[in-house]
């Protein structure tokens, strides 16, 4: 298939082209590097052998969206376009839902009137809001989010479900990440967060190669094992997998489908900085800090939905997470920019 990836230079996107091209699959890619570089798609040029089709554009930019599907014929649209940082979205709520809202409509609209109807769409656990049921399954009512960007994707999915119910020819896969951490094992690709890192695996790698002090602990008096939040860690290549993976409920006209991406294992925060420690054999400092506001205690999934109609099912674990990690983060401290590249823009 041709596939559109919308975001497609940024994190899980770059992973999840180099996973369709192995599987045989032709893509194009759109995005406006709003959280991304250049030098992203570059490097999964030099991984995968071959070029990357790219449109510079904004996805709620209506006529280069338009240009772009007359200009290639896409059989499905897997859509990453968006914001993603929760701490901005409280802070700037109208413009995470102008973004990721408005980019969703004007993509989708667009789509159909190119008689394309078959969109992936990257959802997050955190429609959940906090679980019902642990481990998750993908029946678990959804929940209360906590900031606008959580929103974003609960209302989103509503929005494809109704386009679904209202016109069966579409094909909508909603997929519930849960928490994507790790890299390509060639350390070209992987996580390049903006400013101070919010998520905890990029604050583990900057604390070890010295960018950040000390790692805060965000509470160690919830109802765990010790105490410190526990979540469902996923290894990007297998989240990328997962995407290769989905384009069988579309091939099957599967109509709606939602599945959970994780590993089904929960692991604390301690877990993993010490399973940070051992793989790569160092040490990373840490203070236990209050909770942050919004965090709930445990999360996970049970991933069988996955396993049983798609045949998908992550192969990797914590430790190669936290080697993967740790090579991206050592062969680029500075993330993509680089002396030359920097020159360049
Ligand atoms: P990312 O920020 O690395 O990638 C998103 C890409 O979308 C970036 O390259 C950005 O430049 C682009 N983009 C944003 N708005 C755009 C617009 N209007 N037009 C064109 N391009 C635009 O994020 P990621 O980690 O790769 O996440 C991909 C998707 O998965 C996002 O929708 C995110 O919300 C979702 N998700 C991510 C996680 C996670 O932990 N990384 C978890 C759950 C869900
Ligand atoms: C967060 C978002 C979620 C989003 C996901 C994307 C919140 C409340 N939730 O999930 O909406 O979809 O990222 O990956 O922000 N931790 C620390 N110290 C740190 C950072 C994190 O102790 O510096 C802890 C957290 O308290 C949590 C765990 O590490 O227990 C994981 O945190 P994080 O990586 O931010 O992911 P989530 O909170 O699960």
């Amino acid at each position: 298939m041709n596939i559109l990836l919308t975001g497609g230079a940024g994190y899980i996107g770059t992973h999840t082209i180099v996973e369709l091209f192995k599987a045989g699959h032709s893509v194009v890619v759109v995005d406006n590097f709003v959280n991304s570089h250049p030098e992203a798609l570059k490097r999964v040029e030099s991984i995968a052998g071959r070029q990357v089709p790219f449109v510079q554009a904004d996805i709620r930019n209506r006529e280069a969206l338009e240009k772009l599907f007359s200009n290639y014929a896409i059989d499905a649209v897997i859509n990453f376009a968006g914001l993603k940082a929760v701490g901005e979205s409280v802070e700037k709520p109208l413009e995470y839902y102008e973004n990721n809202m408005n980019g969703l409509f004007v993509l989708v609209d667009v789509m159909r009137k190119n008689n394309c109807k078959n969109i992936i769409f990257s959802s997050s656990a955190t429609v959940y809001g906090d679980p019902a049921i642990i481990p998750i399954t993908e029946d678990c009512p959804k929940g209360q989010c906590t900031n606008p960007y959580g929103w974003t994707k609960s209302m989103l999915e509503q929005v494809l479900m109704d386009i679904q119910k209202a016109d069966h020819s579409w094909n909508v896969v909603l997929l519930r990440y849960f928490n994507p951490i790790g890299a390509h094992e060639s350390g070209l690709i992987g996580e390049n967060p903006n400013g101070i890192p919010n998520n905890l695996m990029p604050y583990i790698t900057q604390t070890a190669i010295g960018i950040r002090k000390e790692l805060g602990v965000f509470g160690n008096d919830y109802d765990t094992p010790d105490g410190t939040g526990v979540r469902d860690y996923i290894h990007v290549v297998d989240l990328a997998r997962g995407h290769v993976a989905a384009l069988k409920a579309i091939e099957q006209n599967k109509g709606l489908a939602i599945y959970n991406l994780g590993t089904g294992h929960g692991y604390s925060v301690l877990d993993v900085v010490k399973a940070f420690e051992k793989v790569n054999n160092m040490k990373v400092p840490y203070v236990i800090k209050p909770r942050r506001a919004g965090d709930i205690a445990t999360c996970y999934c049970n991933p069988s939905k996955a396993k049983e109609e798609l045949g998908w099912e992550a192969i990797y674990g914590i430790d190669e997470m936290c080697r993967d990690s740790w090579k991206f983060q050592k062969n680029n401290p500075n993330g993509y920019e680089t002396e030359t590249n920097s020159k360049q823009l």
